[in-house]
């Protein structure tokens, strides 16, 4: 391989993540990524075990309209090992926000396998504006179901595809 091409490939990313659903802590990752590699793939995790609320088709698309005038990001869904993800799609590294203390012991661990795994993947650690240093998907969706703002949490779209979402799953919810 020559040393352009190897250069080339370092510089593109994968961002991984359920995207469960995707947050404005995650939309500045990307943001703040685009700048700092020529290209990124974000990788939206099929994992039917964690009963994610949307579908991994849903949360692709949900990602794709918010990027869809960036040419140099691309979404797609995985399954398996992440490293061979990363690898069958020419990256060289993965991409993961930390937003507090709490997130390090299993980042690190995660890291470190990957790492083990294969040896050609560098791990990137990025933190979020502080303002969403306290944001999770998870909360997200605890904060919509029981009637709380969203507002600066998560973009317009998702806010309103979780409408969409808990109106078919709970009809009988006022939201
Ligand atoms: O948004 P999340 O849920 O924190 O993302 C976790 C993710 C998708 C990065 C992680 O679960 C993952 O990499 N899964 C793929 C399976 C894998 O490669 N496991 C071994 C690495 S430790």
């Amino acid at each position: 391989m020559s040393e352009t091409t190897h250069q080339q490939k370092a510089r593109k990313a994968v961002y991984p993540g359920s995207f469960d659903p995707i947050t404005n802590g995650h939309v500045d990752i990307i943001k703040r990524g685009m700048k700092v590699f020529d290209s990124l793939l974000i990788a939206v995790l099929e994992n039917p075990k964690k009963k994610p609320l949307f579908s991994s088709e849903e949360r692709v698309s949900m990602i794709q309209e918010l990027f869809a005038d960036q040419k140099n990001t691309e979404i797609k869904a995985f399954h398996g090992l992440l490293v061979e993800f990363a690898k069958n799609n020419d990256a060289k590294v993965v991409i993961r926000g930390l937003r507090a203390i709490s997130d390090f012991e299993n980042e690190f661990q995660m890291a470190l396998m990957n790492m083990k795994l294969d040896p050609e993947i560098e791990t990137f650690f990025m933190m979020p504006n502080l303002s969403y240093s306290f944001l999770s998907s998870k909360l997200v969706k605890e904060i919509f179901m029981l009637g709380g703002c969203l507002k600066d949490l998560v973009p317009k779209q998702v806010e309103h595809r979780l409408r969409i979402k808990f109106k078919n799953k709970h009809p009988s919810l006022n939201l």
